[in-house]
């Protein structure tokens, strides 16, 4: 008795979960994405479309991203991109896993979209998804990164600036020597936060003297955050 209800739940629940995911054309994606001049962003997305009524599988799946009627990247690896976004972009996501994830390196002031995305199913339809498009804030100067120290019989100090760019993280430059480590984590779909941690025994001459933490973004924005230690 119980086993069957537990069963017909599932089953109630699978079939409502597929219409869900496959019922209607939706894009999922953020609707701005502040990202720092000359740095590169990727623009999280997950696409869904209405089920075929035809039981012929698809296997075949072009997918553009546009602004709009310039493309902007593609899936299709011998397409020529238009001047502006050549070399710049890359198609990231897996169609076939409704993932079309993108990436924008090199941005310019304007780069602001709006992008959207549109997929072609050859066996089926397709579909522009114009009202689940994405505009980009283009920052021009990074904010200082956040600067903390610790004193105790050794100093450690840590330095973190949040970014858009996973594959090319900030780069770090502290003034003075000591032990660095890093960690990245991400903090939200399309935000990545990188920490810088030194770690030093300190000297008398160490205090009451500057140290100073210089961030280098991708496309080599530079912005520096001091503290004195007492
Ligand atoms: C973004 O993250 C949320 C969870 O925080 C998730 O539900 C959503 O599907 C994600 N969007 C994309 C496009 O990955
Ligand atoms: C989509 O693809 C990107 C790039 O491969 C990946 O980082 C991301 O986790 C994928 N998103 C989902 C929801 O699977
Ligand atoms: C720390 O940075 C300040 C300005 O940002 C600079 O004047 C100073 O020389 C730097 N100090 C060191 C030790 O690099
Ligand atoms: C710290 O340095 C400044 C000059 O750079 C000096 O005037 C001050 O007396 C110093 N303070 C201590 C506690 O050494």
């Amino acid at each position: 008795m119980e086993l069957k209800w537990w069963l017909s739940f599932l089953l109630l629940h699978g079939i409502q979960d597929v219409q869900s995911s496959n019922g209607q054309w939706t894009a999922t994606v953020p609707t701005k994405i502040p990202a720092l001049q000359g740095s590169c962003v990727v623009i999280p997305c997950t696409y869904t479309y209405p089920k075929p009524n035809s039981k012929k599988t698809l296997n075949r799946w072009r997918g553009f991203w546009m602004k709009g009627k310039k493309i902007v990247s593609t899936n299709l690896p011998k397409w020529k991109l238009a001047q502006e976004y050549k070399k710049r972009t890359q198609f990231l996501g897996n169609l076939q896993s409704r993932n079309c994830t993108m990436l924008l390196d090199g941005l310019r002031q304007t780069d602001v979209g709006p992008f959207y995305f549109r997929i072609e199913m050859p066996q089926y339809k397709s579909f522009s998804y114009i009202n689940q498009a994405v505009s980009i804030d283009v920052i021009r100067n990074p904010p200082p990164p956040s600067l903390s120290v610790k004193v105790n019989d050794d100093v450690t100090a840590s330095c973190s600036v949040s970014h858009t760019c996973p594959s090319i993280p900030p780069q770090f430059t502290w003034s003075r020597t000591g032990i660095i480590t890093h960690q990245s984590k991400k903090l939200n779909n399309w935000t990545w936060e990188t920490v810088s941690t030194l770690t030093f025994n300190p000297l008398p001459a160490d205090f009451n003297v500057t140290l100073n933490c210089t961030v280098q973004y991708r496309g080599k924005k530079e912005v520096t955050s001091s503290m004195i230690l007492m």
